[in-house]
């Protein structure tokens, strides 16, 4: 798997089905929804749950007597079901850097086969030849479980849409900690500090003043060098790498790449002094 994530060959069909698949989902509502923003959380991960089920109670029905129809339907709802899941993936893969893509290549590619291999089953079955269909499926399961490995190497080991700021608050105290003296903070700019060693923005607003991770979820992208723009009738940080936008109020997120939030840290003032703890 290291040597797929340094093999740069997988550049050439990758930069391609990237600007293939950028210049395809252009809506931003789309893309947004495809990636989860409304959720909060990613969405193609919860999305694959369907024909991953189905196909592997597919797979246990087909060792069953008498059970051809209900395996027949499972294949059909796990093989419908992959292709909405599939673009879902595809618009997460085009905003992951390029080691992940390469690896997110491998991952497309083997469910690619495993959907191909389903749709055989499917159409199989429906001529009679269940045999067959049986045959087509677990070999499509194999080739979905490849895929499903590689997508955990894709998730767990390169971090692929997994929050990048999150593992910020494990180097924080959960005692509050001073950041900054509230009158020094300026009118709606974006402040950037550290509390201990962790960068944060500061945000304020009237005597309201926002404390977020500065890290993007997204890729790490410095949130302090991003610019505040008025969506949807709220105030948000747009990074400067991707542009995924967060709500300085909540830390909700309103545009991808990120399928997840911000976090916002609580704050008080104590004696004119801004302070702040883990949540
Ligand atoms: S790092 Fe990609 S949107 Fe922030």
């Amino acid at each position: 798997m290291t040597k797929l994530e340094q093999d740069s060959r997988l550049d050439r069909i990758g930069d391609r089905l990237q600007r293939r698949v950028q210049s395809t989902l252009r809506s931003q509502r789309v893309r947004d929804l495809l990636h989860g923003v409304p959720l909060g959380h990613p969405l193609h991960p919860a999305m694959v749950q369907v024909p991953v089920g189905a196909w592997i109670s597919a797979a246990v029905l087909d060792l069953l007597p008498g059970q051809r129809r209900a395996a027949t339907t499972l294949v059909a709802l796990g093989t419908a079901s992959a292709v909405p899941s599939a673009v879902a993936g595809l618009n997460d893969w085009a905003g992951l850097s390029r080691d992940q893509r390469r690896i997110g290549l491998i991952h497309a590619a083997a469910n690619a086969i495993g959907l191909t291999l389903y749709a055989g089953s499917l159409a199989a079955r429906l001529n009679g030849r269940h045999g067959t269909g049986r045959a087509l499926a677990y070999l499509g399961l194999g080739a979905a479980s490849a895929g499903a490995y590689i997508g955990g190497h894709l998730a767990y080991k390169q971090g692929a849409q997994v929050s990048q700021s999150v593992s910020e608050l494990h180097r924080m105290g959960d005692e509050w900690q001073p950041v900054a003296d509230l009158a020094s903070l300026p009118q709606r700019e974006l402040v950037t500090c550290e509390v201990g060693d962790v960068s944060v923005i500061l945000y304020r607003h009237g005597d309201e003043v926002t404390v977020m991770l500065e890290r993007c979820p997204h890729q790490s992208g410095p949130l302090g060098e991003g610019e505040v723009r008025e969506i949807d009738g709220h105030a948000c940080v747009v990074c400067p790498w991707h542009g995924s936008a967060f709500r300085l109020n909540g830390g909700e997120v309103v545009h991808g790449p990120s399928g997840t939030d911000q976090q916002v840290l609580p704050t008080r003032v104590v004696g004119g002094v801004l302070q702040t703890r883990l949540p």
